[in-house]
C-alpha cells in the first residue's frame, strides 16, 4: 500500500487558534481523509511550536515561565481539532524530549557536512515571522507580511551554508516529484521561490544568544537553535527521527507539507537544504494554499484582525464551517472572509441543496415505501442514467482531489446535487399517473426512488472528506451505519443502497437559516464582542449552557457517536410564539378518506383507521373512539397531517394524524369534515 505522510505546519503557541490556523489544519485533514478513502497508507501530523522569541516575550509579559504559556496553549490547539473532527495520528510538541534528540541529531550531521560556522550577523527582526529580513525587502521599514516595524539586531549566531545549496536546490525545482508533479504546487509559487534562490542565497543564521526559550544549541555554549530549524525538523522527530526506533521514519518519510504562502521561504528552501547537508531526503511536495484576508490584509494575531467564528460555529455546526472553508477559496489563492459569504453559502449547498434534498427523497420513499428505501434497484430509465453520470462525478472529484482542486470536489458535490434535483422535478413520483396499474406506478417510483436515494449516498461519501460528520448523518438517514473513516473507492460504485431498509425519521438536517435574523441577534455589541473571544472561549460558555457548540444544525447522531442531542437553533427559528408561513407550509395538510376503521382492543380512545391519501393508503391511529365508532368514519372524509414521523400507539404504527377540534366542556374530539365532493389526497392550505 503507497504510503503518504501529510503535515500542517505546527502552530506557535503564543495565542489562540484563529480561521488561518483553522483552513490549513481542515484542508489538510480533508486531503488526508481522501487518501486514506483512496486507500492509501496516509500518516497524518499537527503539532504545536513551542519555542522562540514571541513565546518568551508573552511569558515576560505574564510573569511566568515561557513553558506555563505553551502547556496552557498547546491542548487549545489540540481539543479544537477534536472538536473539528481532524483525524490526525499525532500532535508533536516542540518542548517533547523526542522532538529534542532529534534536533540534536539533524545538527550534529549538519555540523559533520562541514555547513555550520560561528560569525557575528546585523539584521531587521520580525518578531512575529521569527525570520531577518534585508533592508530591500521592508515596506518603508516594515515586515512584509505583519507590516509592524522592525528591529535591527545584532549578536553572534552559528551559520548554515545555505550559499552552498543554491545550484541542487535549482535542480529540485526543475524535477518533478513521484507524482509527477512540481516539488511546490501551485507551479506559480514554484516560480517565486526559484527566483528568490536565483536572486542568490545568503548563509542562514540557524542560532541565537539574544534569547533563552530555545534547545541548547549542540556544542555551542549560550546559543540555542533559531526557532524555524527547531520547528521544521518536527516533521521527522514526530516519525522517531534521531530516535531507537526510526520505523515510522523509514515508512512515512518523505512527507507532503501542507502550509500557508508566508512560509513557503523556510519549507522549500532552508528545509530542503537543511535536509540535503544532513544527508536526508528532501520532502515529497510543499502545497501552499493563500490567506484568508480582513481588510485586504492577511489575518494574523500580531495584526489582531483575525476572524473568530465563534458565532458561527455554534449556530451553525463544524461541518458548516469545514465545508465553507474548503469551497469557498479558491485553493492556493486568496479570498476574504465574510458571515455574509458564509450565510450565503450555508443556504444554497447545506440547506437548499444537501438538506433539502435528502428530506424530499427520504420523505417520499418513506411515504411510497412504508418507511423503507424502494423495494427495487433502478432499470435503465430513459430519462437520465445514473451509473454513467454518477461514475462520471466520481472520477472528476478524484482527480480534483489529486490536483489538489479542493473547491472543485466541493463543485462536484453541488453538480451532482443539483442533477438529482431535476431528476425529481422531471420525474415528479408523487404524481398520479391514472393509466398506470398499480404495481406500474410502484415500480416507476422505486425506480426514481432508488436512483435519488443511490446518488445521494454517493454525494455522501463524495463529501465525507470534507464534512465527516455531517456525510454519516446523510448515511444514516438513508438507512446506512458507517463510519466516515471505513469509506473506500468500493463505496463509491454505484447500486449499494439497502432495499427495503428502515429509513428513520429526521429533523432537517441544515435547517434555513435567516441572515437577517442572525445578523439582528447578534447585534453590534454581540458582534465586537465575538471578535475579542476564540473559538474555544465560545465554546466553553456554550457548553456550560448544556449545548455543543459543534453540531448544532445536524442532529441525532451526527457526529458518529459522539452523542450529540439536537442542539437549540437559536438563530434559526423564531423563538416567538408566532410562525412564518414557511413553518406553516411544513405541516402537509391533506384530505383523506377512511375505507376501514375498527377500535383498537384493550384501548378505550383510540380508532385504527386504514386512511386512502390520494394514490396511498396508510394506517392511521386516533383518539376518537369514545366520540365516533367505525361505522361513523368509514366512507367519510376528513383532514390528516401527513408528514408525521411515525409513532407506535398500542403497538400499531401509526403515520400520521386525524385532526379535530376539542369541545370546550367534554374534551370530546370532533372531527374536521370535508365537502364530500373534494377528493382524497387534495392539499389543504
Ligand atoms: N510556527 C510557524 C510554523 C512552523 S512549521 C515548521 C508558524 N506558525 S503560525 O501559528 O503563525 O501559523 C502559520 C500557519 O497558519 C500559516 O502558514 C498558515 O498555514 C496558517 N495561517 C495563518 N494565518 C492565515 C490566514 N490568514 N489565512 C490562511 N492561513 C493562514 O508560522
Amino acid at each position: 500500500m503507497a504510503a503518504r505522510y501529510f503535515t500542517t505546519p505546527i502552530y506557535y503557541v503564543n495565542d489562540r487558534p484563529h480561521i488561518g490556523h483553522l483552513y490549513t489544519t481542515v484542508v489538510t485533514d480533508t486531503l488526508a481523509r481522501y487518501f486514506r478513502l483512496a486507500g492509501e497508507d496516509v500518516r497524518f501530523l499537527t503539532g504545536t511550536d513551542e519555542h522562540g522569541q514571541n513565546i518568551e516575550k508573552v511569558a515576560k509579559k505574564e510573569g511566568v515561565a515561557p513553558i506555563v504559556v505553551a502547556d496552557r496553549h498547546a491542548p487549545t490547539f489540540r481539543n479544537l481539532w477534536k472538536e473539528f473532527g481532524i483525524a490526525n495520528d499525532d500532535f508533536i510538541r516542540t518542548t517533547e524530549p523526542r522532538h529534542r534528540v532529534g534536533v540534536e541529531e539533524i545538527i550534529r550531521l549538519i555540523d559533520a557536512a562541514g555547513d555550520l560556522y560561528t560569525a557575528s550577523h546585523e539584521g531587521w527582526y520580525c518578531a512575529p515571522c521569527e525570520a531577518f529580513y534585508p533592508e530591500k525587502d521592508l515596506l518603508e521599514g516594515k515586515c512584509p507580511v505583519h507590516g509592524t516595524m522592525l528591529e535591527l539586531q545584532k549578536e553572534e549566531n552559528v551559520f548554515f551554508r545555505l550559499s552552498r545549496y543554491s545550484g541542487r536546490l535549482l535542480e529540485l525545482y526543475r524535477e518533478k516529484g513521484v507524482d509527477g508533479q512540481p516539488f511546490v504546487y501551485p507551479e506559480s509559487r514554484l516560480n517565486e521561490v526559484r527566483s528568490f534562490v536565483e536572486s542568490g542565497l545568503k548563509d542562514l543564521s540557524v542560532s541565537r544568544t539574544s534569547i533563552k526559550w530555545g534547545i541548547p544549541f549542540p556544542g555551542r555554549p549560550g546559543h540555542v537553535v533559531y526557532v524555524w530549524l527547531d520547528a521544521l525538523v518536527n516533521y521527522i522527530t514526530a516519525l522517531g527521527f534521531g530516535s531507537p526506533d526510526e520505523s515510522l521514519y523509514e515508512r512515512y518519510w518523505p512527507g507532503i507539507h501542507v502550509i500557508g504562502k508566508d512560509i513557503l521561504r523556510f519549507h522549500a528552501v532552508y528545509w530542503p537544504a537543511f535536509l540535503m547537508s544532513a544527508g536526508l531526503s528532501v520532502p515529497r511536495q510543499v502545497v501552499s494554499h493563500g490567506w484568508w484576508l480582513r481588510d485586504a490584509r492577511k489575518m494574523s494575531k500580531s495584526t489582531g484582525n483575525v476572524v473568530k467564528p465563534d458565532d458561527l460555529v455554534a449556530a451553525f455546526g463544524v461541518d458548516a464551517l469545514r465545508w465553507h472553508l474548503v469551497s469557498a477559496m479558491s485553493f492556493g489563492q486568496d479570498a476574504s472572509f465574510s458571515d455574509e459569504d458564509f450565510l450565503a453559502g450555508y443556504n444554497a449547498d447545506l440547506a437548499n441543496g444537501l438538506g433539502n434534498t435528502v428530506s424530499r427523497a427520504v420523505k417520499m420513499s418513506r411515504d411510497f415505501f412504508d418507511g423503507n428505501t424502494p423495494p427495487k434497484t433502478s432499470t435503465k430509465n430513459n430519462s437520465f442514467e445514473w451509473p454513467e453520470t454518477a461514475a462520471a462525478s466520481v472520477s472528476r472529484w478524484r482527480a480534483a482531489f489529486e490536483g489538489y482542486r479542493l473547491q472543485e470536489t466541493a463543485g462536484e458535490i453541488r453538480a451532482l446535487l443539483g442533477a438529482i434535483d431535476s431528476y425529481i422535478t422531471t420525474n415528479e413520483p408523487w404524481r398520479a399517473r391514472p393509466n398506470y396499474s398499480f404495481e406500474e406506478i410502484s415500480d416507476f417510483r422505486s425506480h426514481v426512488l432508488f436512483d435519488c436515494l443511490e446518488a445521494l449516498r454517493v454525494v455522501a461519501c463524495l463529501l465525507a472528506p470534507i464534512a465527516p460528520r455531517a456525510a454519516v448523518e446523510v448515511l444514516r438517514r438513508l438507512g446506512i451505519d458507517r463510519r466516515a473513516e471505513d469509506l473506500r473507492t468500493s463505496d463509491l460504485a454505484w447500486g449499494q443502497l439497502p432495499l427495503n431498509a428502515p429509513l428513520p425519521a429526521a429533523p432537517p438536517l441544515f435547517p434555513r437559516a435567516d441572515a437577517k435574523e442572525y445578523f439582528a441577534s447578534r447585534g453590534a455589541g454581540a458582534a465586537g464582542a465575538s471578535k475579542e473571544s476564540s473559538v474555544i472561549e465560545e465554546k466553553e460558555k456554550i457548553s456550560s449552557k448544556g449545548e455543543l457548540a459543534g453540531s448544532a444544525p445536524v442532529s441525532g447522531a451526527a457526529s458518529g457517536g459522539e452523542g450529540d442531542a439536537p442542539s437549540k437553533q437559536v438563530f434559526l427559528s423564531s423563538s416567538e410564539s408566532k410562525i412564518s408561513i414557511d413553518d406553516f407550509m411544513k405541516i402537509d395538510l391533506r384530505v383523506g378518506e377512511v375505507i376501514a376503521a375498527e377500535k383498537v382492543e384493550k384501548s378505550k380512545k383510540l380508532m385504527k383507521m386504514t386512511v386512502k391519501l390520494g394514490e396511498e393508503v396508510r394506517t392511521i391511529v386516533g383518539g376518537i373512539a369514545t366520540a365516533y365508532t367505525a361505522e361513523q368514519l368509514v366512507g367519510k372524509k376528513f383532514v390528516f397531517v401527513a408528514n408525521l414521523a411515525p409513532a407506535k400507539l398500542m403497538g400499531i404504527e401509526s403515520n400520521g394524524m386525524v385532526l379535530a377540534a376539542t369541545l370546550p366542556d367534554t374534551f370530546e374530539a370532533s372531527l374536521l369534515t370535508v365537502d364530500p365532493a373534494v377528493p382524497s389526497g387534495a392539499k389543504v392550505k
